[in-house]
């Protein structure tokens, strides 16, 4: 897949730094410094370059949206026209200091930003999961026992992206449903940064969910 990354800080370029490493072409953008993202593509050690948030939409078959909140409209005027772009986001709608969600209970950032970019299918995705814990989960990708990832979204295709996505970087992606769900999913991304960054056991955690009896 070619894979635009908008934003490449510690989620963007971490994962757009893994989606490298499993082969697919990647186009690191939105830094504060072209040289970052050039220090980026080539530490990817992939098919990977720098660019302008333009540059990778325009060739992307997908896109991973990885800023702040407050940073959303800017990338996304800086990138341009997204109609039928596959956007894959793992931002969150938190306020400036970080402290809590500026969106919740009846919406979602997620939503929020499905109503920005209405010509875009947007999947709520790798925001369940600290940055931290990334390369240790791809590390450990071959192994039978792996960390669960919830997605969410409302388009069928832009979903099984997301899972290929998702399994490539060393998760087990749960479907957790339509985009809505990310009502969920964002304030339960608080509680793994609690445990992360809270906790004793340090920020590389990741989670799994279990099934006992039922269906298998
Ligand atoms: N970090 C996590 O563990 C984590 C986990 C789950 C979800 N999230 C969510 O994922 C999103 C990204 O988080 P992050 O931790 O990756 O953030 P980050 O490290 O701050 O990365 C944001 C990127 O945006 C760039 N940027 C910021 N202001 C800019 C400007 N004015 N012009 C150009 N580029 C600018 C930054 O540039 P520089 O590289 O120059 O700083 C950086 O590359 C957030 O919505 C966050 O809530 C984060």
């Amino acid at each position: 897949m070619r894979i635009g990354i908008l934003g490449s800080g510690l989620m963007g370029g971490k994962l757009g730094t893994l989606f490298a490493r499993a082969g697919h072409d990647v186009v690191f953008s939105y830094a504060r410094s072209d040289q970052k993202l050039k220090r980026l593509a080539r530490e990817a050690r992939g098919n990977a370059r720098a660019g302008t948030p333009g540059e990778a939409a325009r060739e992307a078959d997908v896109l991973l949206l990885a800023v702040h909140w407050s940073r959303v409209d800017d990338v996304l005027k800086q990138a341009g026209d997204l109609s039928g772009k596959v956007i894959i986001s793992c931002s969150l709608p938190m306020n400036a200091a970080d402290t809590g969600l500026v969106i919740g209970h009846t919406s979602s950032g997620a939503e929020a930003l499905a109503k920005k970019v209405s010509k875009s299918r947007v999947v709520s995705a790798f925001n369940t999961v600290p940055s931290e814990v990334l390369f240790g989960v791809f590390a450990a990708r071959r192994k039978a026992r792996k960390p669960s990832l919830v997605y969410c979204g409302d388009d069928a295709r832009s979903k099984k992206i997301a899972a290929e996505l998702i399994r490539d970087v060393g998760f087990d992606p749960v479907d957790a449903g339509p985009l809505r769900i990310a009502r969920y999913t964002e304030p339960f991304t608080l509680l793994i940064a609690q445990l992360a960054y809270e906790g004793d056991g340090g920020p590389e955690l990741a989670y799994r969910f279990e099934r006992f009896g039922g269906k298998a």
